[in-house]
């Protein structure tokens, strides 16, 4: 299961290089907004952190204006992956990018239907948003697994990244369901470590140590 990290804040992303957990990146335009950076700058930038995909989304909502922007973007940094929005238009985009050999995220996906087109249009990623669905009474998760019985009858490639992702319950669902990836914000993949009794046992062996005045260098 990779992870991507849902960000636009450059320094969150070089924060977790360390941990080895970065596996790509997403953003979206809301996210830029909240940067206050140029999205070309900020791409380049989050694009020279890491080998993996890093998700830039177009802002045309026609065909021919998401086709145009898609290949502008894709010129920025040899590992962007164009972020097209689940519309007709979008799919339409999809079908003519991904057939240049350009990786495609198709994101705001809600229903399996949704999930079904953009994979046989081409996509690389698809982007179900769990937390949206959530937000709205059903289980964002639910989606995740209809995705993965669909993709799987037909073998499609189009990998699911799951996203909108909240909580530690989203992310064990996501990795038991068979998600290929996680888009989740910094403070949820760093709270994945923790539980406390880890911190409770910790506390015990270091109090007991103590009393051995050992040190090891
Ligand atoms: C993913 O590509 C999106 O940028 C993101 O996961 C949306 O999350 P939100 O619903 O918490 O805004």
């Amino acid at each position: 299961m990779k992870f991507f990290i849902d960000t636009a804040e450059v320094d969150a992303i070089k924060a977790l290089i360390p941990s080895g957990f970065v596996d790509g990146v997403t953003t979206n335009p809301t996210l830029i907004a909240r940067s206050g950076r140029n999205i070309k700058e900020v791409i380049q930038e989050i694009c020279a952190l890491t080998d993996g995909p890093v998700s830039a989304e177009v802002t045309a909502l026609d065909t021919k204006g998401m086709i145009e922007e898609g290949k502008r973007v894709a010129d920025w940094a040899d590992n962007v992956c164009v972020k097209l929005p689940l519309t007709w238009a979008g799919l339409e985009a999809t079908n003519a990018l991904s057939s240049q050999g350009i990786p495609i995220n198709v994101t705001l996906c809600f229903s399996a239907n949704q999930a079904l087109l953009a994979a046989k249009a081409g996509a690389t990623f698809i982007s179900p948003f769990i937390g949206r669905l959530d937000d709205i009474g059903e289980d964002g998760c639910d989606l995740i697994a209809e995705i993965r019985v669909i993709y799987d009858n037909y073998g499609f490639d189009t990998q699911i990244l799951a996203a909108s992702i909240r909580s530690l319950e989203h992310m064990e669902n996501c990795a038991l369901i068979g998600a290929d990836v996680a888009t989740a914000p910094p403070s949820v993949i760093r709270d994945m470590a923790g539980h406390e009794l880890t911190d409770k046992g910790l506390a015990a062996f270091m109090k007991d140590w103590e009393k051995t005045g050992q040190s090891i260098l």
